[in-house]
Order: C-alpha cells, then sequence, then structure tokens
C-alpha cells in the first residue's frame, strides 16, 4: 500500500488483576495437580478479577501508563482500538467506555473481535489509518477476562486462562522512520476445532435467562496442533515478505498459550531460546492481552535491549492468526 507516513511504537503497558491463583488453589476445586498443568502448559499461576475489578479497570490502568511514558495527551489520541472477545458490556463498546475514563475526547473508537489474535490484527488495522494520513495518534489495547466465561468446575479449560490487559500508543513518523516492518494476517472458519463462545442461546421466544451460563469450550488436542502448524507457516510467510532470516530477528513474542507450544515453535523455527520472550508461568493465557503484557513486562525486566527487530504472533478462537514484524528503536 501507498505509505505516506511511518509509524513508531512509543511505549508499551499493562495491568494485571491483583488475586492471583495458584495451581495448587486449582486442586481445591477439582482433581488436578500443579505437576500437571505446569508440565503440560507451563502455567504456575494466573490474575483473576475480582468484584471491584473488570477489563475497563483494567484497560484503564494499561492505557494511562501507556499514555504516561509517551509525550502524547490524551485529548491528542485520534483513535482507540480495543481487541477484546470478552467485554464488560456487549455495548457501549470496551474503546467508547475506555475513552471517557481516560479523558481521550477526540478519539474516534471501536472494539475489534479476534480472540486471542486481536492484538496482532488491532495494530495492523491501526496501522493503515496511521499509513493513509487519517489519524496520527492511536492507542491499541488487547485485554480479556475470560474468567467470567470459565467453567471453575471443570479441569481442562479453566486451568488456561488469566485475566489482564496490555496496549501500545502508536503514531505517525516520517515514511522513512518506519517501524512496522509488515504484517500478515489469516483466517479460517473454525468447523471442527471447538474453540468457542457461544452466546446464541438467549431466545426471545423463552424471554428468560440462559439455561445455563455461557462457559469457553475447547478441543485442546486440535487447537494444540493448528497452533504448532500455522504459527510456523505464518512467521515463514512474513519472513519472506520482509526479505529476513530467522538470524536477522532478535525476539519472538508468541501469543502466550502453552509453553509446550511455544517451545515447539522456536524449536522447528530454530529461533535461540534466549530471543523467546515467555511469561506464560505468572500469567496463563491472557488472550487479546497476551502479546502486550509479554512485551511490557519484558522491556520493564530489561529483557529487551533496543534497537531490536521483533515478531509478534497471534493465533486463536475464529480461527485466526496472524504477525507482524517490529523494527523497535
Ligand atoms: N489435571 C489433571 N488431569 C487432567 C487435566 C487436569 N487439569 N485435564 C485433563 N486431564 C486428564 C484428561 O482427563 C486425560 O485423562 P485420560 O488420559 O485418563 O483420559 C489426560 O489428562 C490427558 O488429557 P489431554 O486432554 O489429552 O491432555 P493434553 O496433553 O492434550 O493437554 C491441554 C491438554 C489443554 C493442556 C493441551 O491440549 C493444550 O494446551 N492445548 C492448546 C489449548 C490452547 O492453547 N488453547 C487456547 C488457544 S488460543
Amino acid at each position: 500500500m501507498q505509505k505516506n507516513y511511518g509509524i513508531k511504537f512509543v511505549s508499551f503497558a499493562s495491568a494485571l488483576p491483583s488475586l492471583c491463583i495458584k495451581n495448587t488453589d486449582l486442586q481445591k476445586l477439582y482433581d488436578t495437580s500443579d505437576e500437571w498443568i505446569y508440565t503440560r502448559t507451563g502455567i504456575k499461576e494466573r490474575r483473576i478479577v475480582s468484584a471491584n475489578e473488570s477489563g475497563l479497570t483494567l484497560s484503564v490502568s494499561a492505557a494511562n501508563e501507556v499514555i504516561k511514558k509517551s509525550n502524547v495527551k490524551p485529548e491528542d489520541i485520534d483513535l482507540i482500538i480495543v481487541a477484546t472477545a470478552t467485554p464488560d458490556k456487549l455495548y457501549p463498546t470496551m474503546s467508547c467506555m475506555l475513552q471517557g475514563k481516560i479523558g481521550a475526547k477526540n478519539a474516534v473508537c471501536f472494539d475489534l473481535s479476534a480472540a486471542c489474535s486481536g492484538f496482532v490484527y488491532g495494530i495492523v488495522t491501526a496501522s493503515q489509518f496511521i499509513y493513509n494520513g487519517q489519524f496520527k495518534n492511536v492507542l491499541v489495547v488487547g485485554v480479556d477476562v475470560h474468567s467470567r466465561f470459565l467453567d471453575w468446575s471443570e479441569r481442562t479449560v479453566s486451568i488456561l486462562f488469566g485475566d489482564g490487559a496490555g496496549a501500545v500508543l502508536m503514531t505517525s513518523c516520517l515514511a522513512g522512520d518506519d517501524q512496522l516492518l509488515g504484517y500478515s494476517l489469516h483466517s479460517g472458519a473454525d468447523v471442527n476445532l471447538d474453540l468457542e463462545l457461544d452466546n446464541s442461546n438467549v431466545m426471545y421466544s423463552e424471554f428468560k435467562k440462559p439455561k445455563c451460563p455461557n462457559f469457553v469450550k475447547m478441543n485442546g488436542k486440535a487447537i494444540y496442533q493448528f497452533a504448532v502448524r500455522v504459527v510456523p507457516e505464518v512467521i515463514n510467510e512474513l519472513l519472506d515478505k520482509i526479505n529476513h532470516n530467522v538470524n536477522q530477528i532478535d525476539y519472538l513474542v508468541l501469543h502466550q498459550a502453552n509453553q509446550r507450544i511455544i517451545d515447539s515453535v522456536s524449536e522447528k523455527m530454530k529461533f535461540n531460546k534466549s530471543k523467546v520472550i515467555s511469561n506464560i508461568e505468572h500469567v496463563g493465557n491472557t488472550s487479546a492481552a497476551s502479546i502486550p503484557i509479554a512485551i511490557s513486562e519484558a522491556i520493564q525486566e530489561n529483557k529487551i535491549k533496543f534497537p531490536c527487530k521483533m515478531l509478534l504472533v497471534g493465533f486463536g478462537a475464529g480461527l485466526t492468526w496472524g504477525a507482524v514484524a517490529l523494527h523497535l528503536r
């Protein structure tokens, strides 16, 4: 596409709820063990919202932090995109509610639904508006509160997810200074994989609440196989597009779904372990928030040296998957 401007990734930030649920806490809910969960997923603990917290409060914390780290005033934000599959309300949107809370009174706001690929889709969507000169300052937030949609009496799905929010502020710069090297997005109808959160069981004719709450349903094995197949494919596709090889990439940030998926992909792609960012052990799968939380924490912990080239890869329900390559300076 015609690029009239470049994109600068100014700052990243994240927010986690205060309540920490360890694997040993889950042992009180059903027959499981810390050892089983850790060896199958790499997860030790996850954060879960309490009564005074929500997707919105987490988004506000992450957004305020990202704004504080940048030189952009809330009223100068032109666009807010919130990527989420678990909004607090079906409407108003999370992005409009966030706009009100952070004082970004001039922003256009919409939510984006691409499950665990939401943050990658959000960056790519934001980039189109910056490249064509429509908007200068864009806030992209990934937030999910899956704890409200899990059957906590069932052990195969609820072990995986945690709640959280992550944010990035993107601004326009000279086309020659563009920090977005390229991207690649994909979608495919999920016919057999059974990764869904069904909202269709409230019927007009029944005029009452759903018979049972809506919970995430998942065929874990099929999703695992899907991920280890498509993630290397999309990485190779993007590397080809931007004319890079693995050795030219400094950091790989995969959606934090399962440490075994992260290990399998990095081995297959021959990414040295030191290049692979992982924080799943203490946050679990935070869905659309997982990539910005991982980046923000890695920057905070000085695990990322600048300038650097970074690949971000998301995958999830839909099915959706996609990758972006950043050159952060
Ligand atoms: N604790 C103890 N045992 C458990 C358990 C738990 N929490 N969950 C399942 N088990 C049992 C099963 O009942 C089964 O027992 P059986 O052999 O007697 O039937 C056994 O452990 C193996 O279960 P299985 O489902 O085959 O395990 P798995 O190796 O496929 O691991 C997942 C399950 C969910 C960890 C794994 O499939 C996975 O992570 N998939 C990807 C999911 C994902 O990333 N989703 C989000 C994408 S965005």
